[in-house]
C-alpha cells in the first residue's frame, strides 16, 4: 500500500462532501485549525483502542450514544450533563448485565457533519441543497443558509472544546463517582424504568457499605470515583479532519485529533475513496458502518486497509441492517470476518435501518424495531458463537418526543411536542434507559447460558 500522508485523501475520489465556493477562505480556516491544539491526545485513543479489543473478546461491552448531529443553537451545559448522566445510568445497568467493564463512548464533541440522503432537498416547489449538519451550513431553509461555509469549522472546534472540556470535568471531577449512584435519577420517579434503576442503585450502595464494613474503602478507590468517557464522530469533513491531525511524538504515528474514536459512514466507505484513504493512516480506533450493500469483497479490503496489522480494537464493524434483516446480512459478514481471521469489534446500531416516515411527516422510528434489531443480533452472535461487542444509539438526555413507543409511549401525533433533532430521531432519557435494561437482559441470559455450557 503507498505511503500515507493526511493530506492523500485529496488526490481520491470524494462523495458527500461540501464544494466550498470560496477557497481562500477554506485555506485560512484550515491554516488556522492547524494551529489549534488537537482535542484529544495518543494515549487516550491507545487506551479506548484497548479497551475496544477487550469488548471484542467478550471481556468488555461498548456503549456508544448521542446526538444524530450536534447542533450549535442546542449547545448548553445542561444538555452535555444530562446527555452524560444518562449514558453513566446506561453503563451501570448494562454492567450490571454483562458482569464486565462498560466502555463509555458518546456521539459527541465532534458530530456535527452529515451525509444526506438527496444532494437537494425540495420543499413547496422550492428546491435547496441539503443541510449538511452545523459545521458546513445551516438548517434554516433559505439559499444562504444552505451555502457551505468554511467559518464553521472554527465555531464546531470550539463547541467541541468546550463540551469535552465538560466531559473531562464531570468524568473526573466526582460528578461520576459510583458514590452518586442515587443522585443520578433524573426527573422520572414515577416511572417503572426508575423503579427498577432505584433498586439496582440501592444494590450498589449495599455493595459499598459491605466493602467498607469489610475494611475495603471505596472512597479511595479511583475507579470508582471517575470514569474514562471517550468521544467520537463521523469522519466526514475531511478538511476539518485533516487540520486537526497532529504526530504523535512517542510513536511517530498520527492522531486524527479530532476525537478518540472516528468512524466512516455507510454512504463513504467507497474502499478506493477519500473517507478510507484518511482514515487507513490514523492510530484512533476507527469504526465502520455496516449496512445491507455492504458486501463480502468491499469489507475484505476494507478490513485489511482499516487494521493492516490486525490489532485487536483497531476496528469495530458497526451493524446498521433494520429489524428483520439481520438474519439477512449479519451471518454472511461473520463469515467474511472469519475467512479473513481478522480482529474486529462487533457492535450493534439500531437506529439507522429503521427510520421511517410518521403519518404525521416527522422521521421517527419506533421503540420495537430498535428493540427488535437488538434481540436479533444478539440471537444471530449467540448462534454463530461470535461476541456481541456493543450498541450504539441515537439518544439525548432530554425529554424529546422524536422516537414512538416505549414505555411513556410516544405516539405518531405526539412527535411535534418536543421535536429538536437536527437531523435523526433519538430516543429520549427514559427510552435510553428502558433500552440498557433490556440489552442488560440479553446479556444476562447471554453469560447464563455460557456458565451453563460450561458446566455442562
Ligand atoms: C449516523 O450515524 O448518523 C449515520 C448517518 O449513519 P449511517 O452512516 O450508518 O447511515
Ligand atoms: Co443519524
Amino acid at each position: 500500500m503507498t505511503e500515507w500522508k493526511k493530506s492523500g485523501w485529496r488526490a481520491k475520489p470524494r462523495v458527500q462532501m461540501p464544494d466550498y465556493t470560496d477557497q481562500a477562505k477554506l485555506e485560512a480556516v484550515e491554516a488556522q485549525l492547524s494551529k489549534y491544539p488537537p482535542l484529544v491526545f495518543a494515549g487516550e485513543a491507545r487506551k479506548l483502542k484497548k479497551a475496544l479489543g477487550a469488548a471484542s473478546r467478550g471481556d468488555a461491552f461498548l456503549l456508544q450514544g448521542g446526538d444524530c448531529a450536534e447542533a450549535f443553537d442546542q449547545f448548553s451545559a445542561n444538555a452535555i450533563r444530562d446527555t452524560f448522566k444518562v449514558m453513566l445510568q446506561m453503563a451501570m445497568v448494562l454492567t450490571f448485565g454483562a458482569k464486565v467493564p462498560v466502555v463509555k463512548v458518546g456521539r459527541m464533541a465532534g458530530q456535527f457533519a452529515k451525509p444526506r440522503s438527496a444532494p437537494t432537498e425540495v420543499i413547496d416547489g422550492v428546491e435547496l441543497p441539503s443541510y449538511r449538519g452545523d459545521i458546513i451550513n445551516e438548517l434554516a431553509f433559505t439559499p444562504e443558509a444552505r451555502i457551505p461555509d468554511p467559518a464553521k469549522m472554527l465555531q464546531a472546534y470550539t463547541q467541541a472544546a468546550a463540551t469535552l472540556n465538560l466531559l473531562r470535568a464531570f468524568s473526573t471531577g466526582g460528578y461520576a463517582d459510583v458514590h452518586q449512584v442515587h443522585q443520578w435519577t433524573l426527573g422520572f420517579t414515577d416511572r417503572e424504568e426508575a423503579e427498577k434503576y432505584r433498586d439496582m442503585a440501592n444494590r450498589i450502595g449495599d455493595t459499598l457499605d459491605f466493602m467498607k464494613a469489610a475494611g475495603l474503602d471505596s472512597d479511595r478507590e479511583p475507579s470508582l470515583q471517575t470514569v474514562d468517557f471517550y468521544t467520537s464522530h463521523e469522519s466526514l469533513l475531511l478538511e476539518y479532519e485533516e487540520a486537526l491531525t497532529r504526530q504523535d511524538s512517542t510513536s511517530g504515528k498520527w492522531l486524527a485529533g479530532s476525537g478518540h474514536m472516528i468512524w466512516i459512514g455507510d454512504r463513504t466507505r467507497q474502499p478506493d475513496g477519500a473517507h478510507v484513504e484518511f482514515a487507513r493512516g490514523v492510530l484512533n480506533p476507527i469504526g465502520l458502518k455496516c449496512g445491507p450493500t455492504t458486501t463480502a469483497e468491499d469489507l475484505k479490503v476494507l478490513m485489511a486497509k482499516l487494521n493492516p496489522e490486525n490489532e485487536a480494537g483497531k476496528l469495530t464493524l458497526i451493524a446498521r441492517f433494520g429489524a428483520g434483516k439481520v438474519g439477512e446480512h449479519l451471518p454472511r459478514l461473520i463469515k467474511t470476518v472469519a475467512e479473513e481471521g481478522a480482529n474486529v469489534t462487533w457492535v450493534c446500531d439500531p437506529m439507522h435501518g429503521n427510520t421511517i416516515k410518521s403519518s404525521t411527516g416527522y422521521k421517527t422510528r419506533p421503540f420495537d424495531l430498535v428493540l427488535r434489531e437488538v434481540r436479533e443480533f444478539f440471537a444471530i452472535h449467540n448462534a454463530e458463537g461470535t461476541v456481541p461487542g456493543g450498541v450504539h444509539f441515537e439518544m439525548t438526555g432530554q425529554d424529546v418526543t422524536e422516537c414512538t413507543g416505549g414505555v411513556r409511549a410516544v405516539s405518531e401525533e405526539n412527535l411535534s411536542d418536543r421535536y429538536h433533532t437536527a437531523c435523526d430521531p433519538r430516543l429520549n432519557a427514559s427510552q435510553s434507559l428502558e433500552l440498557a435494561f433490556l440489552v442488560a437482559e440479553e446479556l444476562t441470559s447471554r453469560r447464563e447460558a455460557q456458565v451453563a455450557a460450561k458446566a455442562g
